[in-house]
């Protein structure tokens, strides 16, 4: 039998600090249901102290997991971190605390302005202090990647006496060459006293396009915990994608001697689910679960892939989830039917709330003949995105086209439910939409990006937008919104951008 990795997901907080990803509690929620069904063994769910909003998701999540899967809180070494992240874990079956400190020059010099000894007795101290308020704590040698080999001795030593169950190693901005990142695992492995009764993990960046091949570098040399997220999602260019992990570690087990508890077949929804609830779009060519991961364009290939499958592909799609389901709903389906499928999606919902998701579906039936499950996986997201609404779009009315000038009449409810009818022209249908919006809402953002996407197959296909907005506090909020009506969903995805920005602000002067 091959060693067990542990798999440890930090979409929600590594991969949560990609700028302009930030998610609600309830959206939150989403994804670690869906990271229990994909079968990981840790969710990092979030740094409670960063936020009144990161310790309720934490708290929430910690509810919802049970024992399915140990839920980790990040903490930096600082008392009043860990007594938050303790605080928040305190709904958890298996909490976990993620604490540690950095040791490269670099962070010690110009970060912590810390001596190499005062930072070996920071980390003691943190686990220390960790292990006093919950039984399995992680430490963190940030930057381990740049860092002094002697000096990540001495520190990781030190954090194993004190009594860490799991050490982490990151290569936190991605500088080392695989087999340098693998040739320190070995090190450790060999030179820590006592690291036999602990695991020891990777946690890589995707700075230099090698996240994934530093990961089993890792694995190769002792790692037993990989500490990764969907879509590669993290700081600057990302973490080691999940998804391509546990793929290379399940087809080149025996070389690397090693297995995961990942049910491959969730991948493919995880990271449509995933992309969608953060507004962060999976480049076509991206391995595994990119839209072009199984498609074959040139004649001699498809003529070799017809004959053979395995000529150019090294993954069967249906492992990894990458064939769509055969269900389709119509506006004749009922609620049993809905509810059913809802439910292997991975979504359940009390009475009353099914019910006004039932609702929805019955409209966008009428509109489209056949409802496929990315049609309700955005029914459901755009629901939840309308729950934590300060703002909500009731109505929009468009009058555009050569030569009138563009004008747009929104309804707007705001979140003590009064209506406002504001009105506005612009120099396009979307423009005079936000012009409208703008007039309710009174934090107008920069539009920095905006992106339009079918969903769904057909002409009747729902469409998506994401937006990126900079508010005046100088941070990009993304906005989703869908509907059948591209200008509908632009205005939706405008108003689910300021919504986030007041939300967020919210949450950061009440911390
Ligand atoms: O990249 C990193 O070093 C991290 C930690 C602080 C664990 O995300
Ligand atoms: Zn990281």
């Amino acid at each position: 039998m091959t060693r067990k990795i542990q798999i440890l997901d930090t979409t929600l907080r590594d991969g949560e600090q990609s700028p302009g990803a930030s998610l609600n509690t309830r959206e939150k929620l989403i994804v670690a249901k869906q990271l229990v069904r994909l079968g990981v063994d840790v969710i990092e769910a979030g740094f409670p102290f960063s936020s009144q909003g990161d310790f309720r998701s934490v708290e929430e999540i910690g509810h919802l997991v049970g024992d399915k899967a140990v839920v980790c809180a990040f903490a930096r070494a600082k008392e009043e971190d860990i007594d938050r992240a303790a605080e928040a874990l305190s709904t958890a079956k298996r909490p976990r605390i993620h604490t540690g400190v950095g040791v490269s020059s670099e962070h010690l010099r110009y970060k912590l302005r810390l001596t190499e000894d005062e930072c070996v007795e920071r980390a003691a101290a943190c686990v220390r202090y960790a292990k006093r308020l919950v039984e399995d704590v992680e430490f963190y040698a940030e930057d381990a990647g740049r860092a002094d080999l002697g000096l990540l001795l001495r520190v990781v030593q030190a954090a194993v006496d004190a009594g860490a169950t799991v050490i982490n190693i990151p290569d936190t901005t991605g500088f080392c060459l695989p087999e340098e990142y693998g040739a320190r695992i070995a090190a450790i492995m060999d030179g820590v006293r006592g690291i036999e009764d602990v695991t020891v993990a990777v946690h890589t960046h995707d700075d230099l396009g090698m996240a994934t091949a530093l990961a089993l570098a890792g694995v190769r040399n002792g790692a037993t915990q990989v500490e990764c997220a969907i879509n590669g999602m993290g700081e600057r260019a990302g973490s080691a994608a999940l998804e391509e992990v546990v793929t290379a570690i399940h087809m080149h087990g025996d070389a690397l001697d090693a297995h995961t508890n990942v049910h491959l077949r969730e991948l493919m929804r995880t990271s449509r689910l995933v992309s969608r609830v953060t507004g962060m779009n999976v480049q076509a060519n991206k391995a595994v679960v990119g839209a072009n991961a199984f498609a074959h364009s040139s004649g001699i290939h498809q003529d070799a892939v017809l004959k053979e499958r395995t000529t150019y592909e090294i993954i069967d799609p249906a492992e990894v989830g990458a064939v769509g389901s055969e269900i389709i709903l119509s506006a004749r389906s009922g609620h049993a039917a809905l509810r059913h499928r809802l439910s292997e999606l991975g979504y359940t919902f009390a009475d009353d709330e099914f019910e006004e998701i039932y609702q929805r579906f019955l409209e966008i039936a009428e509109q489209k003949k056949e409802v496929y499950d990315e049609d309700l996986e955005s029914m459901v997201q755009e629901h939840s995105r309308e729950v934590d609404a300060v703002y909500t779009l009731n109505a929009l009315q468009i009058q555009c086209g050569d030569p009138l000038v563009p004008t747009a009449v929104a309804t707007i409810t705001d979140e003590l439910g009064e209506r406002h009818v504001v009105s506005a022209t612009g120099t396009g249908p979307v423009d005079a939409a936000y012009k409208a919006i703008d007039n309710v809402v009174m934090i107008h953002g920069d539009l920095e990006e905006y992106a339009v996407k079918a969903i769904t197959r057909g002409i009747d296909a729902i469409g998506e937008v994401v937006v990126r907005v900079r508010a005046a506090d100088g941070m990009v909020y993304t906005g989703r919104g869908s509907d059948n009506d591209v200008i509908v969903a632009s205005a939706k995805a405008y108003v689910n951008a300021l919504n986030r920005t007041i939300t967020t602000q919210r949450s950061q002067e009440n911390a």
